[in-house]
């Protein structure tokens, strides 16, 4: 039995630089010339410490890195309730048992393209635990949603809700204490 961490993540282009006096938001760092993503960083933990493989949940159509575009689609995309066509194919989940879920909160909501993750795979009889980073708005009915689409899956109710803020140590520790948490 194996672990599976899927996540989607997409550094937010508003002001990758950070402020440039205090320490850079998790958000924001730089590895190998690229931005990482928040929910890339806690993913990466989770991978690590449970030693889990990892499927990064991106739409065909890759969104722009300009915010006002990025916005205006999202927007239109959670308005519209579309399920992107993801990049690549759903993994093979048969030895898989639990199951990480990681996602930015977008618009008070998970990005379109997680709901065509959860509606494209069978996730029955695996626990699923969710884990979101967010600017301060909290998850909204997320957690809700994914455990109504995740038909047959027992979704965990403590989920990690992350500032984007954080620095990635902070964000370390918080992830690192909540799978000591959900472990029980
Ligand atoms: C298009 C967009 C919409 C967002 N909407 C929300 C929101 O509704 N509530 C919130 O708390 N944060 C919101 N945020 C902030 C993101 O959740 C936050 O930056 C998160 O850390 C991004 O994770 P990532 O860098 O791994 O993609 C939004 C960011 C973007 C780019």
């Amino acid at each position: 039995m194996s672990n599976l961490v899927a996540y989607f993540s997409h550094p937010d282009p508003f002001n990758p630089e950070g402020d440039g006096e205090s320490e850079p938001p998790s958000g924001y760092v730089q590895r190998d010339g690229s931005v990482l993503g928040t929910v890339q960083v806690m993913a990466d933990v989770i991978e690590k410490v449970t030693h889990a493989s990892s499927y990064r949940i991106e739409p065909k159509r890759i969104y722009p890195s300009n915010f006002r575009i990025l916005e205006q689609i999202s927007k239109a995309e959670k308005a519209r309730g579309d399920r992107p066509e993801l990049r690549e194919p759903i993994p093979d989940l048969t030895d898989v048992e639990n199951v990480f879920l990681g996602y930015p909160m977008w618009w008070m909501d998970a990005p379109m393209a997680v709901y065509s993750f959860l509606e494209k795979a069978d996730l029955s009889g695996k626990d699923v635990y969710v884990f979101a980073a967010q600017s301060g708005y909290g998850l909204a009915d997320t957690l809700k949603t994914i455990t109504a689409l995740a038909k047959g899956a027992n979704v965990n109710q403590t989920p990690l809700s992350a500032s984007c803020f954080l620095t990635v140590e902070q964000l370390q520790e918080e992830v690192i204490s909540w799978l000591y948490k959900i472990n029980g």
